[in-house]
């Protein structure tokens, strides 16, 4: 069963076809990379599979159903949960309180009448609701904000040495590396059915880059699917079950890391220009 699958996927800005019918499949506890030179269209595909852009073509199937609609909030409550290339953290909120953010979706004796949310002339009963669970909580709405910290500190106890010590830091005052490990927190607390990394050691340094790799390869042997962007090869090789390579908005090449290494077009588009 596949996780993720994409066909035809396409997206034009103002005539540059930044992607170009992109095909890419992820199936379950597997970890997928697309790697590529700058500007070859990575991004710009992790946002069309999380919804922060529209396709101008193409099909998106999560666990073999279409995407309902495309909206960020919406493709993460069907399970798809990403962390983004420059860091997104709310930097006058805690350590902990972002990563609660991620429970949030998760909720339901704290947040009824969900439904109503997507429905225009009915969005306002949800959030009443909401705003006086938070006055009054429901022993139900107590006990599950009470699980959802747990499930936060677990996530913090990933990185036991680095978020540990910080839980109760605004975000503002972190290292890059930790804002980075804030935001793989957040994603995994909701738990998602496909985590999708872009550039997850953009920024850190040596020994940092090697203590992601192997907390990734922790999740991976866990069964967490992973779809992840990397310009680090060694970290795409050792992790990565499945490569895609990129140019200029295309799939140029695919297959088991050993296989991309050594392709001819890979090493001409992205390994020999690097060098
Ligand atoms: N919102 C946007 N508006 C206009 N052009 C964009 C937009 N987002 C991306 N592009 C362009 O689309 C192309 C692909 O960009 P994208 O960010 O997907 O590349 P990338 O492979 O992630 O590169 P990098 O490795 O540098 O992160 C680039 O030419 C970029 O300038
Ligand atoms: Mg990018």
């Amino acid at each position: 069963m596949n996780v993720l699958e994409i066909t035809g996927l396409s997206k034009s800005f103002s005539g540059l076809r930044a992607v170009n019918g992109v095909g890419l499949r992820v199936a379950e506890h597997q970890t997928v990379s697309i790697i590529g030179p700058n500007g070859s269209g990575k991004t710009t595909t992790l946002n069309l599979v999380t919804g922060v852009l529209r396709p101008d073509a193409g099909t998106i199937l999560i666990n073999g159903h279409p995407l309902p609609a495309r909206h960020p909030e919406q493709v993460a409550a069907s399970g798809i949960l990403r962390t983004f290339q420059n860091g997104r953290v709310f930097g006058n909120l805690s350590v902990n309180e972002n990563i609660e953010i991620g429970t949030h979706l998760g909720l339901r004796a704290n947040r009824p009448f969900k439904v109503f949310a997507a429905h225009p002339l009915m969005a306002w009963l949800p959030m009443l609701a909401e705003v006086l669970l938070a006055c009054f909580p429901t022993p139900a709405a107590r006990r599950e904000l009470a699980e959802a910290q747990e499930r936060v500190n677990e996530q913090v106890n990933r990185f036991p040495e680095r978020l540990g010590p910080r839980q109760n830091h605004l975000a503002h005052t972190l290292s890059y590396a930790n804002r980075r490990r804030t935001e793989i927190a957040r994603s995994l607390v909701a738990g998602p059915e496909l985590l999708v990394l872009d550039e997850p050691t953009a920024g850190m340094n040596q020994s940092e880059t090697a203590e992601m790799l192997k907390q990734l390869l922790e999740l991976k042997a866990s069964g967490q699917a992973m779809l992840l962007v990397e310009h680090k090869l060694d970290l795409v090789m050792t992790l990565s079950d499945w490569v895609y390579v990129m140019d200029g908005g295309q799939v140029i090449a695919s297959g088991p890391p050993a296989r991309v290494r050594t392709d001819p077009a890979v090493i001409d588009a992205y390994l020999g220009r690097k060098s």
